[in-house]
C-alpha cells in the first residue's frame, strides 16, 4: 500500500505504520518466549479477505488522488477490525472461567 500511494505523506504514514507493527509483532514473540508459549496462530480470514478488497483496489486503475483515498479508506477497516480485535482480547483477558469479570 506505501509503494501505491501516491501522497509522500500517506507513503511515509504506511511505512511508519509497517514498522510499528513490526515492533509490535517482536514484542509479542518476546511474550511468548517469557511465558515459554508456541507464538503459532491462524490465518484470520476476515482480515485475508479486507488485505484481498485493498489489492482489488489497488488493481483498478483509479487516478492517483483517488487511489489515495481508497487506500485510507481500506486502511482503516483493517485497522478498526484491529482495533475491536484487540479490545475483545483486552475484554476477554479479564474475565474468569466462571464468566465474572477479574478486580482490577
Ligand atoms: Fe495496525
Amino acid at each position: 500500500m506505501a509503494d501505491a500511494a501516491s501522497s509522500p505523506q500517506l507513503k511515509q504514514a504506511f511505512q511508519t505504520h509497517l514498522k510499528e507493527t513490526d515492533g509490535q509483532v517482536k514484542r509479542l514473540e518476546q511474550i511468548f518466549q517469557i511465558l515459554q508459549a508456541d507464538p503459532a496462530g491462524n490465518t484470520c480470514e476476515a482480515t485475508q479477505g479486507l488485505i484481498e478488497e485493498a489489492e482489488e483496489i489497488m488493481e483498478q486503475g483509479l487516478s492517483p488522488e483517488v487511489l489515495d483515498v481508497a487506500l485510507i479508506m481500506a486502511a482503516q477497516k483493517v485497522e478498526h477490525y484491529e482495533i475491536a480485535s484487540y479490545g475483545s482480547l483486552n475484554a476477554g483477558g479479564d474475565v474468569r472461567d466462571d464468566g465474572c469479570r477479574q478486580a482490577a
